[in-house]
């Protein structure tokens, strides 16, 4: 096991380079199962998700290669429908190989997916698209079993605007006969990069970045090279980190349109924010105010992503607030490992009420979740004192070279082996 020990009270100054999406990353890798063609996806965040991703493409037979940070996946020789259960339960994302190898192969394997505990998390909506498509599905002893003698396009209206679902539908549509339209489809960015992506392959995929989305089955599909977008979660973090921390920070390489909803906040807090082209300039150096209240949404609202984050930050702005956590149940893990540093803050269902206290304090704690984990680092930065933020596996799950990151931001931060 890992652990971060962080010497608290640094201010941040300098450029950070944001990495390639996780979310868009993922389900690129699982697209790449449709397909004979070579994949190259560049810019890949070395982070666990994707090393686990990629461990299961090799699974099933695809052939994958590293060169520096760009990755080479061939799936010409893919053999197999199942997905390891215990690669399954590592990644919540696994669950986006079912629409891709239903359609390569017409029947699909694969144990319930895992990934962080934040909440119920269930794969409904993508096994009643999947149906609408064609596939007969059966769950059983922990495993979802897919068949179909053909894919054909239908009209799919999800229940709620659902990420997972959306692009699992999309990618089991694309090689079905006919035309296929989602409806209430979720509207992340990430939804849109995977379009774009499956178009440059040769897909007819329209309407991602709307609630509608409409997929024009065809017989084959290509290959390409593909810089998937930039992580607006990790720029946000890095962007919340230096409005804790105090200092001047730039990240580079992002969409600022992309964290409209953070930049807006981080404003109103009191940071002064620039924004120059794909870059965005955050400078601090006082104490910042409390905004009244915040609640996620699906995009283009408040991402649930940079909840804890945000939380930690309102956690030492002067005076009160209320974050209302509307995706997931349990996304609060991280507020008891908090209070821990000295955090006043109260958790009633999905409501956190916020008391802005003057400083954290160095404390040892667990991160429980990745955005939990991350939103722990950031009070350990901007605490008084010394900090041990324990298991930072999860965080290791979505975060590529964080300390570095973050060391050459000058923060006091090592990776230790326990
Ligand atoms: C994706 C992101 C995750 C982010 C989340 C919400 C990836 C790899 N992960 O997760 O980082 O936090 O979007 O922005 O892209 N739901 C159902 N039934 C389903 C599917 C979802 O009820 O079949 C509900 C969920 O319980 C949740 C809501 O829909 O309340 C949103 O979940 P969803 O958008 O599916 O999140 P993920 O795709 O799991």
């Amino acid at each position: 096991m890992e652990k971060y020990i962080i010497n608290g009270g640094n201010k941040l100054y300098g450029s950070v380079k944001i990495q390639s999406a996780k979310n868009s990353v993922l389900p690129i890798l699982a697209a790449a199962v449709l397909t004979d063609g070579k994949i190259k996806i560049l810019n890949v965040p070395q982070i666990s998700d994707v090393k686990n991703m990629v461990k299961i493409l090799t699974c099933l037979g695809c052939r994958a290669v590293y060169n520096g940070n760009d990755i080479i996946i061939d799936s010409s020789y893919a053999d197999c429908f199942e997905i390891p259960s215990a690669l399954a339960h590592e990644l919540r994302s696994s669950v986006f190989l079912l629409g891709s190898v239903i359609s390569r192969f017409h029947s699909a394997k694969i144990a319930y997916p895992g990934g962080c505990d934040i909440g119920l998390r269930p794969v409904d909506l993508h096994l009643t698209g999947l149906k609408r498509l064609g596939v007969k599905i059966t769950e059983r002893n922990g495993y979802i079993l897919c068949k179909c003698d053909k894919l054909y396009g239908n009209e799919i209206m999800l229940d709620c605007p659902s990420v997972g679902a959306t692009e699992n539908i999309m990618l089991a549509a694309v090689k079905a006969e006919g035309t296929t339209v989602i409806k209430n489809a979720a509207r992340e960015p990430e939804i849109e990069d995977l379009q774009n992506f499956l178009n440059r392959i040769g897909a007819k995929v329209s309407g991602a970045g709307s609630g509608t989305v409409t997929i024009e089955g065809v017989k084959s599909l290509g290959g390409c090279e593909y810089l998937p977008i930039p992580d607006r979660i990790e720029a946000g973090t890095f962007l919340i980190a230096a409005a804790m921390c105090g200092g001047e920070m730039v990240a580079e390489g992002v969409h600022p349109e992309n964290i409209s909803s953070l930049i807006h906040k981080l404003a109103e807090n009191g940071c002064k924010i620039g924004l120059n082209n794909d870059k965005i300039i955050i400078e601090n150096h006082g104490r910042l105010v409390s905004v009244k209240s915040i609640e996620t949404q699906p995009y283009p609202g408040f991402p649930t992503d940079l909840q804890a984050q945000y939380t930690a930050l309102c956690g030492v702005c002067e005076g009160h607030s209320i974050i209302t956590e509307n995706l997931f149940e349990t996304r609060y893990k991280y507020v008891p490992e908090l209070r821990k540093m000295g955090a006043d803050i109260t958790v009633i269902d999905r409501n956190a009420f916020v008391r802005g206290v003057e400083r954290y304090k160095g404390a040892t704690v667990i991160a429980h979740d990745l955005r939990g984990g991350a939103a722990l680092v950031l009070a350990g930065l901007a605490a008084e004192g010394r900090s041990e933020i324990v298991d930072i596996s999860h965080i290791d799950r979505g975060y590529g070279s964080f300390e570095y990151k973050l060391r050459n931001l000058g923060a006091d931060i090592v990776r230790v082996t326990v």
